[in-house]
Parts: structure tokens; sequence; C-alpha cells
């Protein structure tokens, strides 16, 4: 009995599975004794056509439901028909299928989660049930009453707690929950706008953990906790501690909080008590404090390590004997401290413990039905840092305590706020958006999501800020509502009116970033201009809208016939690319360029490959101008690209694909945010070094290569340098463009002279004439292009000789992942371009994923020997790994002795 108490509390702290707290049997109560809470294991879901009885009835326990569909803890309806199988994920996702498998007409009417569960009630105890959003609206019953309506429960964010004390009985208790149908442009839900086609169901449902708890006669809240930590210095912090107090009772009561904050060792480090006095049914908040001499700070994973403290403590009543009447979640924090500011240029830039950071990273998609798991998102964070990435967007996709817990752990910044247009964004002057305007009835609801979302997201070290819109701006009552909220949780981080310049409240001034688009393809060159979204500012959603999947995922999701029309026919409508009313359900702008630039493919395969060829040069490039100009005049200071995956698979928007397979996309993206690189400017020719390090030192030398498709050298320079930190500048300039024929390889390599390390090594392809672009046509999507590059030689290079191994390596760390280096030789006196190294399972062919390759889609010079590293889960001698490339044969690689 003990042993399962302790464990309801774990997946409050640990938010371990559903499944693993499922565990409950019948009789086990579910909260047990003062601080006690307990997610809801599981539930029966039911729809309200189906089951004739009153909520009143329904919700009195001892009903058979066993008829239901059993799911866990959360999840939307649609989630719920998945997990019994009603519906099957491959067959949905796989072609047109969602616009005819599931029947929409299902979710017009509400649905029911129904769960019992055991509670011993006893005099001096009470209970709270706690909500933390309920998609669209719902109606609680417990035990036959309503324990609160739909007025009041509303919103995908609402968190509510409703005090169950006077409904609980002796044993059994029903909760019953009806869930209303979910309308984007009517309500305060997770919609996905012009991102994908929307899930049958709009996510109706439960699809956050709805818990009970138990206490005594006074609670507490979670803790806010603040800290007077600005950047380092040798000083002690000091870390305060705020909590609300509730008293139930009629009588007055003595309270003592003794907590005990943990070092990031595990170390008990300090303890604190403080006694406090407690009104008749008072409610107040009260802040004790500790004092960290000292302290280990937590840094953003690019510049250090990620030390989190622990909080832990508990109210205890002093009369008339000592008695635990509640006790605080286990709460992690760093001691660290972010601020944002608004430049010269009204540009936002944000500081982490004093030093500037330029945010480089990308926007978050949440799965299409809503579905969590904490490790899928550690894989995709771990890409993120893989990439250089060090901060992701959230935008109006809240999720769930347990993504900002991992945020923390591994030093991912994340800008968390509302979603654009819909109803979140239905503002009377807002007239790009179809959302029903807001009128009185809305505002509490919205207070109620700020209120709620603050408080999960306040102690967390990972918060950057908090973007209280998106493309428009909160209208007066509504920033003040969320200012409110947000002070009233002691949120210490910036508060930003939106993600775009097009207007602002005067309470909180201009955003200070931009949102000009692009939002399709445009040229590499396009970056280094100073319009639109070129680099500079700070651009909150932007990119050329690339992201094409490989081959072995495009057959997953894609009919032959898809598959046919996505390279034969250039303008067509495309089910997997954005929602069909969107100006982005083809890919017309992006294959013009395709075409022109690479050659009319010649087959599927040409279509990807050059696709690949064309993504990659997008994100680089991308990256690259905003890392060159990190202290430009005009600096820089941040990049969201857009997007950083998918809510299903697609064809576009996306960094790695749905089945977490990273393509062309994803290496241009980890080239072009390197720690220290080298990059090519497209539109001056010259030649930066970048430097994204705090700590990194020493003197660094600069080689610049350029040959001729033939192997044939144009150009080559020797450059020595050093830089400060958060600066880029030119070190050189190219020679020779202008003697290219009709294509060019340039291969910059940075390497530190002492230690001969190469710290970044890329190759581009360059044709005699850029892009030309015409600005004065831009509009909010793209800038078109009048003139294109000419890259089509690459269809036509001599073929290259590879020489390709692979061989097994000792892991240096204990990441559990399976090691492996694959040795390549250019034999050829030409280039070999565009190589591609892809895992696959021996026997059956599947590709493998997540992988982690230290480079990918290399070209290699003449004669040059490279080494890349691979890691995955599984075993080496059941993978085999494939290399292909624009001129080399396919070779499929065991694995084999070094020699
Ligand atoms: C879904 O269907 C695919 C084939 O269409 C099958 O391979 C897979 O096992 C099914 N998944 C489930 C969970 O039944
Ligand atoms: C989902 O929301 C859209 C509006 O964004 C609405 O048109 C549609 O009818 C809704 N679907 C359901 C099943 O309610
Ligand atoms: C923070 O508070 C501590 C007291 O706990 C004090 O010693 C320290 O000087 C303060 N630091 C700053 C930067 O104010
Ligand atoms: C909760 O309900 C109980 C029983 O009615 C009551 O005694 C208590 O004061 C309530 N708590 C609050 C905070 O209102
Ligand atoms: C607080 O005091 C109680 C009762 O003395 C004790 O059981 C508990 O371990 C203490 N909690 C903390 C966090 O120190
Ligand atoms: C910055 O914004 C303010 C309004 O707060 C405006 O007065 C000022 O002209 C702007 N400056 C620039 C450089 O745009
Ligand atoms: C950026 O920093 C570099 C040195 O690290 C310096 O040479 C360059 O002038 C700076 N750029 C600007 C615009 O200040
Ligand atoms: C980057 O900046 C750090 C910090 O000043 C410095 O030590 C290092 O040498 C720089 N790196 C390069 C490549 O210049």
């Amino acid at each position: 009995m003990i042993m399962f108490k302790n464990m309801s509390k774990l997946c409050i702290a640990l938010a371990i599975s559903s499944s693993v707290c499922a565990a409950s049997t019948g009789s086990e109560p579910l909260v047990a004794f003062g601080g006690d809470i307990a997610a809801i294991p599981g539930w029966y879901l039911q729809s309200t056509t189906k089951v004739p009885e009153e909520m009143h009835v329904l919700s009195a326990p001892g009903k058979d439901v066993s008829s239901w569909y059993r799911v866990g803890a959360r999840g939307t309806v649609m989630a719920g028909l998945i997990e019994n199988g009603v519906y099957n994920e491959t067959d949905l996702f796989y072609s047109d299928n969602m616009e005819s498998i599931a029947d929409p007409s299902l979710f017009d009417a509400p649905w029911l989660y129904r769960e019992e569960f055991t509670l011993n009630p006893s005099i001096g105890q009470y209970f709270t049930l706690k909500t933390h959003g309920i998609t669209s609206k719902a109606d609680i019953y417990l035990n036959g009453e309503l324990i609160a309506s739909s007025d009041q429960q509303q919103g995908s964010y609402g968190g509510h707690q409703y005090n169950l004390t006077e409904h609980v009985k002796e044993g059994v208790n029903c909760l019953l929950i009806r869930a209303f149908p979910t309308n984007y442009l009517r309500d305060f839900a997770q919609g996905f706008v012009d991102w994908n086609p929307y899930p049958a169901d709009n996510g109706t449902g439960v699809w956050r953990n709805v818990e009970v708890s138990q206490t005594g006669a006074v609670s507490m809240s979670p803790f806010r906790i603040l800290t007077n930590f600005s950047h380092p210095n040798p000083g002690p912090v000091k870390v305060i501690f705020r909590t609300e107090l509730t008293n139930h009772e009629s009588s007055g009561h003595q309270v003592l909080i003794n907590g005990t904050v943990k070092r990031p060792d595990g170390s008990a480090a300090m303890e604190f008590s403080e006694a406090f006095e407690l009104k008749s049914n008072e409610q107040k908040t009260v802040s004790m404090s500790v004092s960290i001499e000292n302290p280990d700070i937590w840094w953003p994973a690019l510049w250090g390590q990620q030390p989190l403290y622990t909080v832990q403590a508990s109210t205890i009543i002093q009369k008339p004997q000592q008695l635990v009447s509640d006790s605080s979640i286990r709460q992690q924090f760093g001691i660290r401290h972010v601020s944002s500011k608004l430049n010269k240029f009204n540009d936002t830039e944000f500081a982490v413990n004093g030093e500037p950071f330029q945010v480089i990273g990308a926007g978050y998609g949440p799965d299409i039905f809503l579905r969590f798991d904490i490790e899928r998102v550690q894989v995709i964070f771990a890409y993120m840092l893989d990439m250089g990435l060090n901060t992701v967007r959230l935008e109006g996709k809240q999720e769930h305590p347990e993504l900002y817990d991992l945020a923390d752990k591994m030093g991912m910044m994340v800008l968390a706020g509302w979603e654009c247009c819909d109803k979140w964004e239905g503002w009377k002057y807002n007239h790009d958006a179809k959302g029903v305007k807001w009128d009185k009835s809305d505002y509490p609801v919205a207070k109620a999501a700020m209120l709620h979302e603050a408080e999960m997201m306040q102690s967390h070290a990972s918060i950057l800020g908090c973007l209280v819109g998106s493309d428009s701006w909160p209208d007066d009552q509504a920033t003040e509502i969320y200012l409110g909220a947000l002070k009233a949780m002691d949120w210490p981080n910036p508060i930003i009116a939106s993600a775009s310049k097009r207007g602002y409240p005067e309470a909180l001034g201009p955003s200070g970033m931009k949102m000009d688009g692009p939002y399709d393809w445009v040229p590499p060159n396009y970056w280094y201009n100073d319009k639109e979204g070129a680099a500079s500012g700070f651009g909150s959603e932007l990119g050329a809208g690339v992201g094409t999947p490989e081959m072995g995922s495009l057959k997953k999701f894609m009919s032959d016939d898809e598959l046919e029309t996505l390279w034969k026919e250039p303008d067509a409508d495309q089910y997997h690319m954005s929602r069909y009313d969107s100006q982005f359900y083809d890919r017309k702008i992006y294959n013009e360029a395709l075409f022109a630039r690479y050659g009319k493919p010649s087959s599927l395969e040409d279509y990807i490959l050059k696709s690949q060829m064309a993504d990659y040069e997008a994100t680089r490039s991308q990256f690259e101008a905003y890392a060159t100009r990190q202290n430009a005049t005009r600096p820089a200071t941040g990049v969201i690209y857009w997007m950083l995956n998918s809510a299903w698979p697609n064809l576009h928007w996306q960094l790695f694909d749905y089945y977490l397979t990273p393509m062309a996309a994803y290496f241009g993206t980890k080239v072009g945010a390197r720690m220290e690189h080298v990059a090519y400017d497209y539109e001056s020719h010259n030649i930066w070094l970048i430097n994204h390090s705090l700590e990194k030192e020493g003197n660094r030398q600069i080689k610049v290569d350029f040959i001729d498709s033939n192997g044939k050298e144009i150009s080559r320079a020797t450059v020595k340098s050093n830089t400060r930190p958060h600066s880029s500048k030119v070190v050189a300039s190219l020679d020779g463009i202008k003697k290219v024929k009709d294509i060019g390889f340039l291969r910059l390599t940075l390497s530190d002279p002492e230690s001969k390390d190469v710290l970044s090594r890329s190759v581009y392809w360059l044709s005699p004439t850029t892009d030309v672009l015409d600005w004065s046509e831009s509009d909010w999507y793209t800038t078109p292009v009048t003139k294109f590059a000419k890259y089509t030689k690459l269809e036509k290079l001599k073929p290259a000789t590879l020489k390709a191994s692979l061989h097994s390596l000792e892991s240096s760390t204990d990441d559990g992942l399976t090691h492996a280096e694959v040795l390549l030789e250019n034999k050829s006196a030409g280039p070999a371009v565009f190589i591609r190294l892809n895992a696959l399972d021996a026997l059956e062919g599947a590709e493998i994923a997540p992988l982690y390759c230290s480079d990918n889609y290399v070209t290699l010079w003449p004669k040059e020997q490279l080494r890349l590293t691979v890691a995955f889960e599984g075993d080496i001698q059941h993978t085999v790994v494939e290399i292909s490339g624009r001129n080399v044969k396919k070779v499929t690689l065991k694995v084999s002795l070094k020699v």
C-alpha cells in the first residue's frame, strides 16, 4: 500500500507513462493522506450518442461501462479511438485517407470520460479536483452531482481546482466528464491553423491529466521560485519560495512550513522552516528563502552545464498535534537569469546570465492527435542540440509539465506563447484571422489559461520568455488580464506582445520580432539582403519552406499515384503539404525553382535527390546568414526556423520527418548553426568566421579551396584569425567565382592550428551567376526570383569512385546507443558530390531512426578521406549503412574489422 502511494505520487512528479500508473486496483484508495495527489489513471470513453442515461445517473458508482473504450490517463477522443484500434494510424496517415476514414459527424456530439476510484475520507481531510485543460469545455460530475459546468471548465489550457470534500464518499467514487465538441474558430483550443489537416475531433477531450488531491486543513500550491541572480559573480544567491496557503476550516491554524533544498549532486544543502498563522478560511501567499553560497549556475546547453536544485516541503499543522497537512510536489530549479530588451532598431535581444543570447531555434509541432510521448520529445530535443539549435518555440502548443522538466535537464531554451489566428486572436482589429471575435465571456477563459500555464512554467530554468500574441497582439483588456496573471504567478521572464511588428498594446510596447516571411522557397542569397526576412533583427518564424523527406519515409505515407504526381506535376496540390485551404497546399514556388536551378527531374529518385540538395542549401544559408550578422550594425538577434517538426507525415516545414528520420534540411541546419564555423556569403562572396562559443579558445586557421567540376583548382587561400565571443567577421573573399564555367565547388575548413582539430568543414556548389530577387514583389510568404542560378551541370558530373567502410566504435558516453564510424575516400580526380549515409535494418530493410550522424550529405574533394560517425539504437551486426550520392554508385556496407 505504501509502495502504491509512493508510486501514484511519482506519476505526478516524474510523469511516468499512464500505463504504469494504471495499476490502480478498485480497492486501493487513489489518495490516502494529507499531501497525497494522484492523476486519474485511466478512463472509460464513449460518445454521448451511445449512452441514453442522464449524467447524474451515469456518474453514480456501479454502472457497468465495460463495453466502453478503455484509455489512458490523458488523450483526445481520436487518440483514445486509435489506442483502441478503431482507427489505425498507419492507414489514417496514408494518402488522403484522413478525409474518409474518420467520420467527422461522430464528433458533433459530446464524449464521456468516466472512472471509478476509491477514497477514504475522514474528519479534517479535504479533497480537491485539479484540471489542467479539457478541450473544448466540459461538465464535471462526481457521484451524481455536478461539480463544475462547462461555463467554467473551458479551454484547452483552463486549469481549475474544485472542492470535492462535500461530495466524496467512503469507498467507490465516480468521476464523469462530458467533453464538448471543438471548433477552432469558436473555442480556446489547440488548433493547427494552416499547418496540416485537422484531426476529425479537433482535439476534443481530456488531453491533460485530471488529478485528485487530499490535504489536511491547510493546503499549499506548488512553489513559485525566484532568485536574485543576474550574472555570474562569486556572491551568494538568495532563492525565494512562494506558495499560496488555504485554510479550509473556520478555525484559525498555525502551520510550519519545513523544506529542504538539495544541491544538484543530491547532497542535502539547506533546510528552511517558518511558521505562519492562518485566520478562519484565510487564503494567503507566503514566502520563504534560503541563501546559497557558491551556487552552481545553469546554462543553455551550448554554453555549459545544467545543474538543477530540488526543493520539497511540507505544511505541518501544529495543534492539537503535529500533522502533515499538505506537501509540495518535488520541484527542480536552476539558478540562471534571462532578460530581453529592445535595441535601437526596436529589435528584441535576449540575454542569458548576462551574455547576449542569439536565439537559434525552430517551431515545434505537437502530434496531430495530441498524443504525448516524452521519449519522442527527448529525441526531438537531442536532434535540436545536435543541429546546434538553442531554442524551441511553442506557439500555443504548451504541452505537459514533463516537456519543461526535460528542457531544463537538456539545456534547451523554450519560447512559449499563445497561438496565432483562430479564436485566440479574434480581436476587433484583426482582419486576417477568421476566429470569432472575443466578447465579455471570453476574457475569464483566457485568464484561467494564462494563470495555469504561467504556474506550470514559472519555476523552469529553460523558459526564455512568453509571447502573449503571435501574428497579432492582444487588445488592452486581454493584455491587462495576461499581465495580471503572469504577475500573480511571479513570472520572472520576458513577456513579449507578439511575434510580429504589426502593432502592440501600450502596456507592453513593440515586440521587437518580425514576421515578414518567407514561408516558401527563396534562394540562399535572400538571407544576405536587408529586407523582409533577411538576416537582421529577430525573425520569429521563417524559412524557405523546405524539409522534403527521403524516399524511405515518402513511401510510408504516399500512394504510387501521389508519388508520380510529386515529380511529374510540379503545380499539383499535395494532400501532405499544408491544409487544403492554405497558400502552401502545393509545391509550385519550390518546384519552379527546383526545375530551373537543378534541371527537370527524370524520375522520382532524381526529384528527391534534387530536393535534398535544394533543401540543404536553403537551411544552411539561413542559419549561416543569421550567424554572420550576430554583431552587425543592425544585429541579427534571433532566428526561428519554420518549422522544426510536423504533426503528421508531411512534405515540408520540418528539419526531420514524422518518423524521426533526418534529411538534408537537418544537415544544412547542422552545418549552418555550428558553434564555430566558416560560411560563404552568396551575395557578397565574402567568407565569414563565426563564433557562438563562450570559451572555445585559441587561434584559428581557415582554408578556402575552390575547384571546378573536374577537380581543377580555381583558387585557394589560407587565413589565420581569432575573434571575440558572440561575433562574426569577414576573413576572406572568394576569388575566381567569375572564372566558373558551369559549376564550382567551394570547401571551407576551420581548424585549430595547434591541435590540428578540424572544427568545421563544409562544401558549397556554386554557379557563376547568383539568383536575382525582385524585392518589390515580395508578399507575406515569399520574394519572387527573376533569374535563377544554374546547377544543371550536377546532372552530368563525371562519376566518382568512392571507397567506404564501416567500423564499430567504443562509445565514450553511456547513451545506450551503438556507435560506428564510416570511412570514406574519394579515389577520383573530381569531387564526389552530396554523399548520404543511411542506416537500415539488415534483414527487413527498414530505415533506422533516430539516427545521429556527425555529418551527412558531404562532398569529398579529389583523393580526400573523411571520417564520419553514426549512432543509433540496435545491434551493428543487424545494421547496414547505405551510401549514395549525386555521382557515386549506391553501396551497402556491413561492419568490418578495422585494418
Ligand atoms: C495498422 O495497419 C498496418 C497495415 O496497414 C499494420 O501493419 C499495423 O500493424 C496496424 N497497426 C495496428 C496498431 O494495428
Ligand atoms: C473543427 O473546427 C473547424 C473550424 O476551425 C470547424 O470548421 C469544424 O467543423 C470543426 N470540426 C468539428 C468536428 O467540430
Ligand atoms: C542576493 O542575496 C544575497 C542574500 O541572500 C546577497 O548576499 C547577495 O548580495 C544578493 N545578490 C545580489 C546580486 O543582489
Ligand atoms: C471545501 O469544502 C469543505 C466542505 O464543504 C469546506 O469545509 C471547505 O472550507 C472548503 N474549502 C474551501 C477552500 O473553500
Ligand atoms: C518536515 O517535517 C516533517 C515532520 O517533522 C517531516 O516528516 C518531514 O520529513 C519534513 N520535511 C522536509 C521536506 O523537511
Ligand atoms: C521604436 O518604437 C518606438 C515606439 O515605441 C518608436 O517611437 C520609434 O520610432 C521606433 N524606432 C525605430 C528605429 O523604429
Ligand atoms: C563584430 O566583431 C568582430 C570581431 O570579433 C569585429 O571585427 C567586427 O567589426 C564586429 N562587427 C561590427 C559591425 O561591429
Ligand atoms: C570564440 O570566442 C572565444 C571567447 O572569447 C574565444 O576564446 C575563441 O578563441 C573564439 N573562437 C574563434 C574561432 O575565434
